[in-house]
């Protein structure tokens, strides 16, 4: 199967730094590769070669709700997805489960492709819980063939610390077991360690944050998706 790569920009480069990104990255040919801009860059980067995913959606067409996109303007952009419940949105800007199920539907229904999170955070898995949160995270993701799940254990993001290879792939198997879709890992993924996580049986791609800023390091990452 062809790994999918994806790039979380969170909130780093407005539309020049955008362009200036697509002007150096290059991607090898047999790795699917999304990016995911900031909502005021998306404009800028649609009209490049890739494939430009949101960091988020609103679940309603239309209404009062400040700050929120929908779906509809995502495509009017040209805009061919988004991820979902992050856990920077689950920990920071009130996520829950039904959210992220709204979400999900909303776009799916939409003609939207999905990367929806999953994870534990580091006090959730010492307590033992890790299986019972990814579980409830998991079945509250609609199925569809244009979702793919993201495993990112909140331990691991931004912080350096990645989970090893089988950390990941325990992980990823879980959530097969319920879902039946591509799992993507996330959490410190780098060009060192890209390899031996893509590996793994069950990693099926990856969600990058800081290392896909740059765009000789994630290109780094795209080619070790190939090898
Ligand atoms: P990180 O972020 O690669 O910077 O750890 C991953 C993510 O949050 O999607």
């Amino acid at each position: 199967m062809t790994n999918l790569i994806a790039a979380n920009w969170k909130m780093f480069k407005g539309p020049a730094e955008t362009l200036e990104f697509f002007d150096r990255f290059e991607a090898p040919d047999g790795v699917d590769v999304v990016i995911c801009p900031p909502f005021v860059s998306l404009e800028a980067a649609v009209g490049e070669e890739w494939t430009i995913y949101a960091q988020n959606v609103h679940w309603a067409a239309e209404g009062a709700f400040t700050g929120e996109t929908s779906v509809q303007m995502l495509v009017e952009l040209g805009v061919q997805g988004a991820i979902v419940g992050h856990s920077e949105r689950r920990q920071w800007f009130g996520e829950t489960d039904e959210t992220v199920h709204a979400r999900c539907e909303a776009a799916l229904e939409g003609g939207l492709g999905v990367i929806a999170c999953v994870g534990e955070t580091e006090a959730e898995r010492e307590a033992g819980e890790t299986e019972a949160v990814l579980h409830r995270q998991v079945v509250a993701i609609p199925r569809h063939d244009q979702l793919v799940i993201a495993y990112e254990p909140v331990w691991a993001i931004g912080t350096g610390k990645t989970a090893t290879p089988e950390i990941a792939q325990e992980a990823h198997a879980l959530i097969k077991s319920l879902h039946d879709t591509r799992v993507l890992y996330g959490g410190s993924v780098k060009p060192e360690n890209a390899a031996e996580l893509l590996a793994q049986p069950d990693v099926d791609g990856a969600l990058v944050g800081g290392a896909s800023l740059d765009p000789e390091s994630f290109a780094a990452i795209c080619r070790a998706a190939v090898a």
